[in-house]
């Protein structure tokens, strides 16, 4: 009988199931019994009102769902093979490529060939290999654009330091370096070096602006080299680590329930100047309002992000606009309109000073400090749910408190008279603010009443893609 280890199961099931059971109140365990049961009895879904809420991430609404991969044949990779000595579990790489169904092609390199064969790997792939650029046979109809084009993926395996500097620098003096300047399709490298060559600051130069350009990496691992008495990070991925990762990008797209939905976030601090050197501010770390963008925009919105300073990359795919104060926050959010749904996470300066200073102030010997008049900062979030005709469809605040935690939100949610209040504890003992993890409440107005559901921890990213898929689900059943 096979045993499960449920700490190696995928990222994202591993959520599924410790949200199920922290809301069941069961162990993790006892939850994949319960779902083998159910599936068996022919009810793998959860039923009733006390499960409905469960804030369980939908397949759709979740990138990291595991797909099953294509078992057509009609994944297709161009295998550049580069010249090093990994090249040998190059063709192990085409033959667990070739048991997924997947059709591989290969480009070998002038090195790769002192270490493997054309015959070799065409042998393999069942097709044949290409290994010139000025190859009258295949070059007739720009054979370079047919390999980079004619495939879901490109992969580089071994990808040596030499072939990542001439990518990173835009060569294309052979044919695997013209195939790979002229890709349209994703690009994946699994470099194999010597570990003082990948440590090389030249090298890591490279991976950097190739990492920049938007091409992924799979390894390199650490372990024995070739060299005798070698060892450290530089050896090749294992072929069935290259596979697996190859097959991520084969996989069909998951649905974009969001997609061609507006949907426009606050999130960070705001900093009001007292003068040119010193402001107000919070300890906001902007993550969770981050990470709702990054869970929108993989549920296929149109994302605009508006943050106050954060130490923070901007998410990918999302349009990012970056303010410092309360007043620059409400001007662009209300640019940015109209949106059909509106998320405020940004933890908003209460207040500013009246008079910001135009110079530095100051310290006088024997004098007081000066003392620093406040006046309220415009509610970003109020205004916007006052909107008459350009009110997003569903705005969404939060509630940062530290007591009286449900009652400061429903107040909260009635004062500012949006839809649903997403709320936080936020005292120091809790880590929430600047940590990755949340314990958040959801309110929201139903048929005049509001309703309060209770999540368990989570981490941040798992609250952004549980709120999204709730999005989705009320998207779906409107009031
Ligand atoms: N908010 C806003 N503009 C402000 C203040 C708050 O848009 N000037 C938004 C926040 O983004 C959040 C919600 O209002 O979605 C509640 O913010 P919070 O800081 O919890 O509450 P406050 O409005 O500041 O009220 P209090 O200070 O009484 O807690």
């Amino acid at each position: 009988m096979a045993s499960l280890t449920i700490r190696k199961l995928d990222d994202a099931i591993k959520s599924y199931l410790r949200l199920r059971s922290a809301k069941n109140g069961r162990s993790v365990e006892e939850e994949v019994r319960v779902i083998l049961r159910e599936y068996l009895e022919g009810s793998p879904t959860p039923s009733g009102a006390a499960l409905a809420r469960v804030p369980v991430v939908p397949a759709e609404a979740s990138a990291s769902v595991p797909q099953p991969a294509r078992r057509t044949g009609d994944g297709r990779i161009t295998l550049i093979i580069g010249g090093g000595i990994a090249a040998y579990k190059s063709l192990d790489l085409i033959r667990r490529l070739k048991e997924r169904h997947i059709q591989v092609r290969c480009v070998l390199t002038k090195a790769a060939q002192q270490f493997v064969t054309p015959l070799a790997a065409s042998a393999l792939s069942g097709a044949r290999s290409y290994t010139d650029l000025f190859d009258a046979e295949s070059e007739f109809d720009a054979g370079h654009i047919r390999l980079a084009r004619d495939c879901d993926l490109i992969v580089v395996a071994p990808a040596t330091a030499d072939l990542m500097a001439k990518m990173a620098n835009g060569h294309a003096d052979d044919l695997a370096t013209a195939v790979l300047l002229a890709a349209t399709r994703p690009i994946l490298l699994a470099p194999a070096m010597n570990p003082a060559m990948w440590s090389n600051a030249a090298t890591r130069r490279n991976a950097e602006q190739l990492r920049r350009d938007g091409i992924h990496f799979v390894g390199p691992n650490a372990g024995e080299m070739a060299e005798a008495g070698e060892a450290g990070v530089g050896r090749m991925a294992e072929p069935l680590e290259i596979a697996a990762s190859a097959e991520r990008f084969l996989r069909p797209k998951p649905p974009q329930p969001l997609a061609g939905k507006r949907v426009l976030i606050t999130a960070g601090p705001t900093q009001e100047a007292i003068d040119p050197v010193r402001y107000i501010s919070n300890r906001s770390s902007g993550k969770q309002g981050f990470a709702i963008a990054a869970a929108a925009r993989a549920a296929g919105a149109d994302v605009t992000l508006i943050t106050g300073p954060v130490e923070l990359d901007d998410p990918k795919g999302v349009a990012v606009i970056h303010v410092e104060s309360a007043r620059q926050m409400l001007d662009k959010v209300e640019a940015m309109l109209p949106a059909d749904i509106a998320i405020f996470a940004a933890a908003v300066a209460d207040w500013r000073v009246a008079h910001e200073g135009g110079q530095k102030m100051k310290k006088t010997a024997g004098q007081l400090p000066p003392p620093l008049q406040l006046v309220e900062n415009p509610d970003i979030l109020a205004t916007i749910s006052r909107l008459k005709e350009k009110r997003p469809g569903l705005v969404i605040g939060f509630a940062a408190e530290t007591e009286h935690l449900i009652d400061n939100a429903k107040a909260k949610l009635k004062r500012k008279g949006c839809d649903w209040i997403v709320a936080n504890d936020v005292s120091p003992a809790t880590g929430t603010f600047g940590g990755d993890r949340n314990t958040i409440h959801l309110l929201r107005r139903e048929d005049g009443e509001i309703s309060v559901d209770d999540w368990p921890v989570m981490t941040k990213d798992e609250v952004a893609v549980a709120l999204i898929a709730q999005i989705v689900e009320a998207l779906r059943t409107p009031a």
